[in-house]
Formats: C-alpha cells, sequence, structure tokens
C-alpha cells in the first residue's frame, strides 16, 4: 500500500491531516497513554534533566565518583546524558548533516534500500515493524550494519554518505567501549582490584576475565538506526515511536535540536530535553539481565510536532549475536537470586515474529 512507502513521501504528497492509518486508539495517544497525569498535554511533560556524566572526568582523580553517580543513573533512570566525549562537534555535524541528505534524497533513491531482512547490512523502512504494525508510527529509518563486511553495502547516495558514517560510527564504537568498562566497573565485574582497596596483589588474578568480557564486547555488533520523523499535521493523534525498550545491552543515542523523545519515570512520561552535540545513554534488555535487574531498561517513545522534522541516530550495541547474554555470576547470590532467563538473538527472533512488538517488551518474556 502507500503507507509501506513511508511518512516523508506521504507528506510530499501533501497532506493536512493524519489518514487513519496512523491514528492510535484513544488510550495510545500521546496525551491519554498517561493515566498519571490525564489532565496534562503531553508535550508540556516536564522536561527532566537526565543525569549528566561528564566523560572527561571519568577519566581524571574523580573517576570513584563519576561511577556512582553513573549506577545511580542506570538504576533510577536507566539513562544518562554523556557530554566532553571526545567526539568533535565536526563528525557529530557531519553525521547529522549527511543523514539529512540521504532523506533528501528523492523516494526511488531511497527505496532501493528495502528490504524486510532482518539480518540485512542496510535496511529502509518506516513504522516500528511495518510488516505487523496494525496501526503505523510516523516515522522513516535507515538501518545500517557496522560489521566491516556491511560497510561496502551501505548507500552509493550521497556520494560521502559512506565516508562520513563509517567515522561516526568508529568513534561512536570506540566511546561505547569507554561506558562498558566504566558500566562493568561500576558493577564491581571489572577492575575490582582498583575498586576495592582491600584487595591484595595475589586477587589481581581477574584481568584475564576482564579481558575476556571486553573482547566480547569488542567483537559485538553495532547497529546503526537513523530516524526521520517528518512534521505532522495532528501531533496528538500518533507517534513517532511507540513505547518500547532497547534489544541490546547500550543505545549511545544522537538527536538534533528538536526535543521529542520520552522516557518513563516513576510512572510519568517526561521529556528529555536536548543537549547539543550530547550523547543519551540507555540500558538496553541485555544489560538489564547481566546486571541482575540492578541496572534498568526503560521504556522510551518519541512524540512528533507540528512545526519540525526530527532526525537522531541510534547506535546500538551489543554481544555477539551468537553469544549468550545470562546474569553476571558475580552479581548472583542467596539475597539475590537470579532473576532472568539465558537469552540469545535467535530468543528475540522467535519473540518479534510471535507478536506485536510495541504491545509487550521481550525483557518481561525474559523473567
Ligand atoms: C529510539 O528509541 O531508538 C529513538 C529515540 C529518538 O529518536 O529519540
Ligand atoms: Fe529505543
Amino acid at each position: 500500500s502507500q503507507y509501506q512507502k513511508g511518512v516523508k513521501h506521504l507528506c510530499e504528497n501533501g497532506i493536512k491531516k493524519v489518514p487513519r492509518k496512523y491514528i492510535l486508539p484513544d488510550s495510545d495517544r500521546p496525551n491519554n497513554a498517561d493515566k498519571q497525569q490525564p489532565l496534562l498535554h503531553a508535550a508540556a511533560a516536564p522536561n527532566i534533566k537526565l543525569p549528566i556524566i561528564d566523560f572527561s572526568e571519568l577519566q581524571g582523580p574523580n573517576r570513584a565518583q563519576v561511577l556512582k553517580s553513573l549506577a545511580s543513573a542506570c538504576e533510577e533512570y536507566g539513562f544518562f546524558q554523556v557530554v566532553n566525549h571526545g567526539i568533535t562537534n565536526d563528525v557529530i555535524s557531519n553525521m547529522i548533516d549527511v543523514c539529512t541528505r540521504f532523506f533528501d534524497l528523492p523516494f526511488e533513491e531511497r527505496s532501493k534500500y528495502m528490504s524486510s531482512d532482518m539480518t540485512a547490512p542496510v535496511r529502509y523502512g518506516t513504522s516500528f515493524n511495518q510488516n505487523k504494525d496494525s496501526v503505523f508510527c510516523w516515522r522513516d529509518f535507515l538501518k545500517l550494519m557496522c560489521n566491516p563486511e556491511s560497510l561496502p553495502h551501505w548507500p552509493s547516495s550521497p556520494t560521502d554518505l559512506r565516508r562520513l558514517a563509517a567515522t561516526y560510527a568508529k568513534e561512536t564504537k570506540y566511546l561505547f567501549m569507554e561506558i562498558v568498562e566504566a558500566i562493568l566497573e561500576s558493577l564491581g565485574v571489572w577492575g575490582a582490584t582498583t575498586m576495592n582497596n582491600n584487595k591484595t596483589e595475589e586477587d589481581d588474578g581477574d584481568s584475564d576475565d576482564d579481558d575476556e568480557i571486553l573482547k566480547q564486547f569488542e567483537d559485538g555488533s553495532q547497529l546503526m538506526v537513523v530516524n526521520y520523523y517528518p512534521a505532522c499535521p495532528e501531533p496528538d493523534l500518533t507517534l513517532g515511536m511507540p513505547p518500547h525498550s532497547d534489544y541490546g545491552f547500550l543505545t549511545l543515542l544522537l538527536q538534533d535540536h528538536v526535543q521529542g523523545l520520552q522516557i518513563q519515570h516513576k510512572d510519568k512520561w517526561v521529556t528529555v530535553q536536548p543537549i547539543p552535540n550530547s550523547f543519551v545513554v540507555n540500558v538496553g534488555d541485555h544489560l538489564e539481565i547481566f546486571s541482575n535487574g540492578r541496572y534498568k531498561s526503560v521504556l522510551h517513545r518519541v512524540l512528533v510536532n507540528s512545526a519540525k522534522s526530527r532526525i537522531s541516530v541510534a547506535s546500538l550495541h551489543a554481544l555477539p549475536m551468537e553469544s549468550t547474554v545470562r546474569p553476571s555470576p558475580a552479581l548472583i547470590d542467596k539475597a539475590n537470586p537470579r532473576r532472568y532467563k539465558d537469552t540469545d538473538f535467535s530468543s528475540f527472533l522467535n519473540y518479534i515474529s510471535s507478536c506485536e512488538p510495541k504491545r509487550k517488551n521481550f525483557l518481561e518474556s525474559r523473567k
């Protein structure tokens, strides 16, 4: 149908109203889904300041203090914002710019990359799961797998896309590795010798295990999802993305200056205020499982607005497809029994093919 061609295409053909295909039932609309604050207009929901992690401080003498803030951010919000991360403003603005130019290409050029194969190196599409969604969401996307074999399949137009997106992917992966190290340290499962002053010299035999964990992340999968949300004539009737949690270990999200991301915090939807050139980082399902529930993979969604289109780039990082994710043995004891089943990529694929993803949460199926 015409909707399979996406919302950008729809808008280019000039529409004044949101077609029925995108209209959510009353209970799922941005203003009504939140029973706790039914009178408050969703777009006016309080802008929270996510906990801010100053990345440069992590590398300095205040590391221990920053690790504590990191732990409480992951426990209480499942989200934090990273500033002073060392990725230059040029790399960031080039990425937003080239993605904008990709979505500005004629539909025929973009649609060359349409595919329903979940493992395709490049995938252009619309909505959340366009083969299953009964109500579509107001979003088009470009998904780029970031393993070296995938790069030659990335779009050849705009001509600088491969180069700029590859640089961005590489720098984001490096930042992810640094953040993962900090996260493992904050959980007490990595670098335990530096966290525990009482340990003696003999105890540092753990460093082989540490290297092993980091190696797995180094070899892990990275998927970049570029989201494009056109301005919407009736933003109260639909969503850019339905409530969902992220599947992998951590997501590093870059957004332009237009707000739209909301996270669930204390049973309310709150809007994340964009900080220019920062990353919004969130705990994924795998990290919640690995941490045995200590860090939370939190539901989030995207609102659209009638004035401006919005672009975001999510970089999703997970262990290699074939690995099993389970709670870290170091975080299980009598007082904290194991709370999740093992999982792997094939359980995830089975799960998404068996239900409408936005109605349920993958994580719930692993408890
Ligand atoms: C996402 O949840 O992956 C996208 C969030 C956003 O566009 O802000
Ligand atoms: Fe997400």
